[in-house]
């Protein structure tokens, strides 16, 4: 779908001329006002349409009519939502062309452009039969800067959506480096397995080492001149998770190709960086591999040596996330970044917790978490604290190393995250479990089935803010 800009909409023949209209209000449009307000007695809920025809009494052949909702109540993600169900709506119509005379008071440009590609974003690459999309947008009293942004959100999602929903025969850890090698503007490094062995990483590499496909450390890095803050953002990556030797049953292992959906969401953020050049520094971190089992995987009962030194009793191969993130956040650590942010589908428990709109997020610092919190907020993403306290550490004691991987079931995001702390040092840290988020089962809000670009929108605005 393409997206323009222009304030001349009402002379263009598109198919279909879309308004908006707030609740007790009346509209731009004498048409609307006459049959959908006075004849109808349309309310303009949020989300709501109502569709007129037009008759050659203007170039556009439909009017659509888009209810906002209450003015004062309309903002940012409001607008979302709207431009969402009108580009659904317009779907459903099979429209091609489409022009947006919105008048909302504010540059609805960014948020505009959002919801138009998450209504047109569809996984249909691999099925004969494509999904039915608009062509071109048009939208009046938006700014071409404002758009832009919108657009590079709107592609980052979609890039990460991609991936993540990509199986796992596709979307391996060599496929994730050449992903990361091939990003406009940012410098990537890929470690191999020598060169991970090299670096001591013997918890990520006891992971991976039951799989046919080599483990990847992927290093990006978004540099400008005199960074005002330097950032690393850290992917949980394991590109399938069978459980290993542990192995999961197999409803639970059907949807584990999106286990790297935090690995998708940090390369999806890197992606649209240079679209902003912010003033800041940013390194991603990948420690991808496969969890499976064979005769050549890690078992239950071995001890593993991370890169910190601290040595990890197996007590369940299917705690692999937080192994591979140990070593990651180690050396992340070592960067001398002022902040780390991992992102992970670490935890079944979470989505007892929060279930499957709400992100679980924790860390050592309140003001970065309550910062990432806002921002979340702000761009329509739910993130609530689960906490940390020590305690939750007492169930990872071992007899013989240092800690085992896995305690107790309950209270097991709180666990997973207390294991983490572990391994960072000297740095501001939250930790963003997207274990119930990155992939539904059945639609959501403005997502369908599938991979949902978890994080990526948090993330980014995090970073430009
Ligand atoms: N990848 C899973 C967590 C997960 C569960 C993600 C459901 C998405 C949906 C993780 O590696 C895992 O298997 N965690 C175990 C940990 C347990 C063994 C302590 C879990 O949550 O059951
Ligand atoms: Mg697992
Ligand atoms: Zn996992």
């Amino acid at each position: 779908m393409e997206i323009k800009v222009s304030n001349d909409v009402k002379n263009y023949a598109v198919d279909a001329l879309v308004i908006n209209m707030f609740e007790g209000e009346r509209t731009s449009q004498e048409l609307a006002n006459t049959y959908a307000i006075d004849r109808d007695d349309f309310k303009g809920k949020l989300g709501q349409t109502y569709l007129l025809q037009t008759y050659d009494r203007i170039p556009a052949k439909k009017i659509l009519v888009v209810g906002c909702g209450k003015r004062n109540e309309f903002c940012e993600n409001e607008v979302r939502t709207a431009v969402y169900k009108a580009v659904k709506k317009l779907q459903q119509m099979h429209v091609k062309t489409a022009a947006f005379d919105f008048e909302v008071g504010f540059d609805y440009g960014k948020f505009g452009a959002i919801g138009a590609m998450l209504a047109d974003y569809a996984f249909d690459k691999y099925k004969s039969e494509k999904a039915t999309r608009v062509d071109e947008i048009t939208f009046a009293n938006a700014s071409e800067e404002s758009v832009r942004a919108g657009k590079a959100f709107g592609n980052a999602m979609k890039f990460t959506r991609d991936l993540a929903n990509e199986p796992a025969a596709y979307a391996t850890p060599t496929k994730l480096a050449e992903i990361a090698q091939s990003l406009d503007g940012i410098e990537t490094r890929v470690f191999e397995k020598p060169e991970i062995e090299e670096m001591k990483m013997g918890a990520f590499l006891a992971v991976g080492q039951g799989s046919v496909q080599p483990p990847k450390f992927i290093h990006m890095k978004y540099t400008c001149e005199n960074p005002k803050k330097r950032i690393a953002i850290i992917g949980k990556g394991i590109c399938f998770d069978s459980g290993g030797l542990d192995i999961k049953p197999a409803s639970s292992m059907l949807t584990m190709k999106d286990d790297m959906s935090g690995a998708a969401c940090v390369l999806g953020v890197m992606s649209a960086l240079k679209e902003f050049n912010p003033q800041v520094e940013v390194h991603g971190i990948i420690a991808a591999c496969e969890n499976m089992p064979s005769g050549t995987s890690y078992k239950p009962g071995d001890i593993l040596t991370a890169k910190n030194g601290k040595t990890i009793e197996v007590d369940n191969t299917d705690a692999e996330g937080r192994l591979t993130l140990a070593d990651a956040l180690v050396y992340a650590c070592e960067l001398g970044v002022d902040e780390v942010i991992d992102i992970a589908t670490l935890t079944g428990a979470c989505v007892v917790a929060l279930g499957t709109f709400v992100t679980g997020i924790m860390g050592n610092d309140k003001e970065l978490v309550r910062n990432i919190i806002d921002t979340a907020e702000s761009v329509g993403e739910k993130y609530w604290e689960l906490p940390m306290f020590k305690e939750y550490f007492d169930c990872l004691k071992s007899d013989i190393a240092d800690m085992k991987n896995t305690g107790s079931r309950q209270g097991g995001a709180s666990i997973a995250g207390i294991f983490l702390k572990e391994y960072v040092k000297d740095v501001k840290w939250a930790h963003i479990d997207i274990a119930g988020t990155a992939f539904l089962e059945k639609p959501q809000g403005e997502c369908g089935k599938g991979a949902s670009g978890a994080g990526v929108r948090t993330l980014l605005s995090y970073i430009l803010k």
